[in-house]
């Protein structure tokens, strides 16, 4: 077989890469070692940011978020017992959208299925090779235990935190930068209304809150916790009593429903420099973990295609190699400024390991500061709702 542009993992970067592409004419073939039922059933963020929704519009993808989504203009800084507003309409001129990734990837692969698009899923012993001569090689086997060999102009590695292909990188051209958080997120999806019109990020000194939404009865929360809590070893008591406590002030509770998912997300941050290795390149999670704090991950994986696909394409149509060589460093710009920011608003907002009482009067100080001035306030709301496309 052969294709333009092989793509490895049918997440959202791999998915928006090869709609992208498709758009503009140049073929690709998307493997997936996961069955579509698990990727479109995984629960994940739900933020979508303004660039990354005006994307979908262009590329005619987001019928379903216009519909099925919901505009925020602002959200909640909550500490100290009391809620402030973060205007980000009135600090940007912009809002995000509240629409799961789950359902992103339904509308992905109902758009690359619709156009002819060849999305292989359930495939097993993905492996790279050649990825420093014209036409690098992906194997893999087929669902029916057939193997089988893509030959490719270029592999892009869209797999995810976990995947293969950064790892085909050599370590002397490589560099990796990890950072792990000594805390967690409980997350749960629980059936009740909701508590309040717009997310609610809390800082308690029971530790971080978030309050987030899906639909009119399906709500999205989480609380921060040890990394190696078992999600299964709390009742629903115990979780909602958390819960409250973390956003207890003035009055204000949480509307509380059954629990029907939950589990433990860890936090780290990683990136892998650079993006390129040959005709390899990497996008999206396969090549940089922010921690979830501010929903960057799924926008920063669909600003890397974005910047990707215009360069493949430029390649196609005959332009030369400049965009795919500027690539690395074009979209590792947008990576460590919300690396910045990721790590900044978790740690902000979480109980520190070892925190004195001056590093939480410092915390205070901080978010009275980002609550009082808008000047503060704005570099919050800039970067919640995207940096402009191009920095
Ligand atoms: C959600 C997740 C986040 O990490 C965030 O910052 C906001 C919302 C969510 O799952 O809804």
């Amino acid at each position: 077989m052969r294709t333009q542009v092989g793509i490895v993992g049918a997440g959202p970067a791999g998915l928006m890469l090869s709609h992208l592409l498709a758009l503009a004419g140049v073929d690709s073939v998307v493997v997936e070692k996961r069955g579509r039922d698990d990727i479109e059933a995984t629960i994940r963020a739900g933020v979508l940011e303004h660039g990354t929704v005006e994307l979908m519009q262009q590329a005619g993808i987001a019928d379903r978020v216009m519909t099925d989504g919901t505009r925020h203009d602002g959200i909640d800084l909550r500490y100290a017992g009391a809620g402030h507003r973060i205007d980000l309409r009135r600090l940007t001129g912009k809002s995000v959208w509240l629409y799961p990734q789950h359902e992103v990837l339904k509308d992905l692969i109902n758009a690359r299925l619709q156009a002819g698009g060849d999305v292989r899923f359930d495939v097993a012993d993905v492996a790279l090779a050649e990825l420093t001569s014209e036409q690098p090689v992906i194997t893999f086997t087929d669902p029916d235990g057939t193997g089988q060999e893509l030959r490719c102009d270029f592999v892009v590695g869209t797999d995810g935190s976990g995947g293969i292909c950064k790892w085909a990188i050599p370590e002397t051209a490589r560099r990796d930068y990890f950072r792990a958080y000594p805390f967690g997120w409980f997350g749960v999806l629980v059936q009740a209304p909701r508590s309040a019109e717009e997310l609610i990020y809390a800082r308690s000194e029971r530790g971080f809150a978030l309050i987030s939404t899906r639909t009119d009865s399906v709500q999205r929360m989480y609380f921060q916790c040890d990394p190696q809590e078992k999600a299964e070893d709390w009742s629903e008591a115990e979780i909602w009593a958390e819960l409250q406590s973390r956003v207890a002030g003035n009055g204000f509770t949480l509307q509380e429903g059954p629990i029907f998912e939950r589990g433990v997300i860890p936090m780290r941050s990683y990136v892998c420099e650079p993006l390129r290795h040959g005709r390899l390149f990497l996008a999206g999670d396969a090549a940089h973990t922010v921690p979830p704090t501010g929903a960057k991950g799924m926008n920063l994986a669909i600003a890397d295609v974005r910047v990707l696909a215009q360069a493949l394409e430029s390649f196609f149509a005959g332009n030369g190699t400049a965009l795919l060589e500027a690539y690395s460093d074009t979209a590792l710009r947008r990576v460590w400024r919300a690396q910045h920011f990721s790590w900044w608003f978790s740690t902000l907002m979480h109980n520190l390991d070892g925190a004195t009482d001056f590093d939480v009067r410092r915390q205070l100080g901080e978010l009275d500061l980002l609550t009082s001035s808008d000047a503060a306030a704005t570099y919050l709301a800039q970067a919640y709702v995207g940096w402009p496309a191009k920095l």
